[in-house]
Formats: structure tokens, sequence, C-alpha cells
């Protein structure tokens, strides 16, 4: 078994285009989440709530996985972790791919918890559910729990690994910026990738500090050859 695990966040999907949500550019500076990413905003104006998902959904639609996506799919029997909910690593060809915070591409009522699957370039779905509520979006937003199984499953994942990949994420947010630490307790040689240094930074032994797309190919490399 690979006991390699790629934890991603919004920095390894930047270069296919999609914003990430701090700094500059990201989704938080131009949209305020009060309005367009928490529960209490869907039950006052779903309408509003579900345009802004239809224009993410069709913005990253046009958007395609990139080398760094690619190069991880090398890394047969790996685990990914990610908290991106755009479907590149899916899109790419992983299998393996454990989604932290849902997906775009998936579609939830909250009183009958009928799903519905999007096909990304497809957007004539279905608003409402045959209960006749709107479907909401099945994306953790603010203020919602993450599903206990999937952060059972990431856990388990990390505790069992050999080397801990860390890509494109501020680690800001929880219960996902106690990963890397967990990876480290476990004895897991951890490695980030990233641009800048995070907040994360001191507890990696390694630190790349390259685009995703440059820095995870040469990286897969360097770990197949050994
Ligand atoms: P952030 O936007 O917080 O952080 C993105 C990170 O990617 C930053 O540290 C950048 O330096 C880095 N980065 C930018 N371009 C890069 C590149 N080309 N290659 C590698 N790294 C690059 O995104 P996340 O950490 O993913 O949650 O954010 C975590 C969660 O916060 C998201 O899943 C989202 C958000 O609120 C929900 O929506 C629930």
């Amino acid at each position: 078994m690979n006991k390699t695990i790629f934890f991603t966040g919004a920095g390894i999907s930047a270069e296919s285009g999609v914003p990430t949500y701090r700094g500059r550019g990201g989704v938080w500076e131009q949209y305020n989440y009060e309005e367009y990413a928490c529960q209490e905003a869907f039950d006052r104006n779903p309408k509003k709530v579900i345009e802004f998902h239809k224009v993410r959904r069709k913005a990253v639609g046009f958007c395609k996985p990139n080398a760094g996506h690619l190069a991880i799919t090398a890394m047969q029997g790996a685990t990914i972790i990610t908290q991106n909910i755009d479907g590149l690593h899916q899109r790419a060809g992983s299998k393996t791919v454990i989604e932290l915070h849902g997906s775009l591409w998936k579609n939830r009522c909250n009183y009958c918890d009928e799903t519905q699957e999007i096909i990304p370039g497809e957007f004539y779905y279905k608003t409402l559910c045959n209960c006749g509520r709107y479907f909401r979006p099945d994306i953790v937003w603010f203020g919602d729990s993450l599903k206990e199984h999937n952060i059972r499953q990431a856990m388990h994942a990390i505790e069992h690994c050999e080397t801990f990949i860390s890509i494109g994420t501020s680690g800001a947010v929880w219960p996902a910026a106690g990963f890397p630490e967990l990876a480290k307790s476990h004895g897991a040689m951890c490695i980030e990738i990233n641009p800048e240094p995070t907040e994360l930074s001191y507890m990696f032994d390694e630190c790349i500090r390259e685009k995703a797309s440059v820095a995870v190919p040469k990286l897969v490399k360097r770990m197949l050859e050994k």
C-alpha cells in the first residue's frame, strides 16, 4: 500500500484559474460569505445563493486540471485529502479523494437528504427537490459541520501515512489545519509546497517555495525514483 498523503488546498487549483479564498483576488475578498456561503444566507435568499454557486460552477467547469493535479495521479495508491470543492483531482484521474469541504458538483436537500450529482459543464439541473424545497450545494459553508465520516477517514489515513505532502493551503481553517501536526506526531515525513510561508511552515521537514504546477511534478518524480 502506498502510504503517501497529498493534502491540498486552493493553491493547487490557482494555476487552473480557480481563485483562492484568502489573499489578493481571493473569493472572500470579493464576496461576503455571510451573503453567499452560510445556511442563514440560503434560508434568507436561496435564489441569490444558488445563483452565486451557479456562477462558480460555470467558472470552475471551464477550468482544467494542471500539472500539479496530474502529477499526483502518477503516485498510485496515494490518498488525497482536499479542502477544495472544485473536483479537479477527480477530473485529473485521481480515485481516492476525500473531499473535506464537500463538492461544488453535488446538491443536497436539508429536509429529506436527497442528493443530486451535477455534471461539470451541465448547468441545467433541477433547483427544487422532489419534496418541493430548494436543493443547497453540498458544500461545507461557514457554520456547517464537516461530515464525521470524512474526518474519521482522513485522520485514519494520516495516522498511518509515511509521507504527508501539503500543497497550496494557508492552514487557516480547522480541523484541516491540525492535519500536518497529526501526521508529524505519528512519525510521517512532512513536506509543504507553497510559494509563501504559512503559519504551519515551522512544523514541516521540508518546505518547497515554488508553485504547485512546478513543484509537484518534480517531487513526485523524485519519490518515484527512490
Ligand atoms: P487559502 O486561500 O486560504 O490559501 C491558499 C494558499 O495557496 C495560500 O497559502 C497561497 O500562498 C497558496 N498558493 C497560491 N498559489 C499557489 C500555487 N500556484 N501553488 C501552491 N500554492 C499556492 O485556501 P485554503 O487553505 O484551501 O473552505 O482554504 C481553506 C478553506 O478556507 C477552503 O476550503 C474554504 C475557505 O474558507 C470552505 O469554503 C469551507
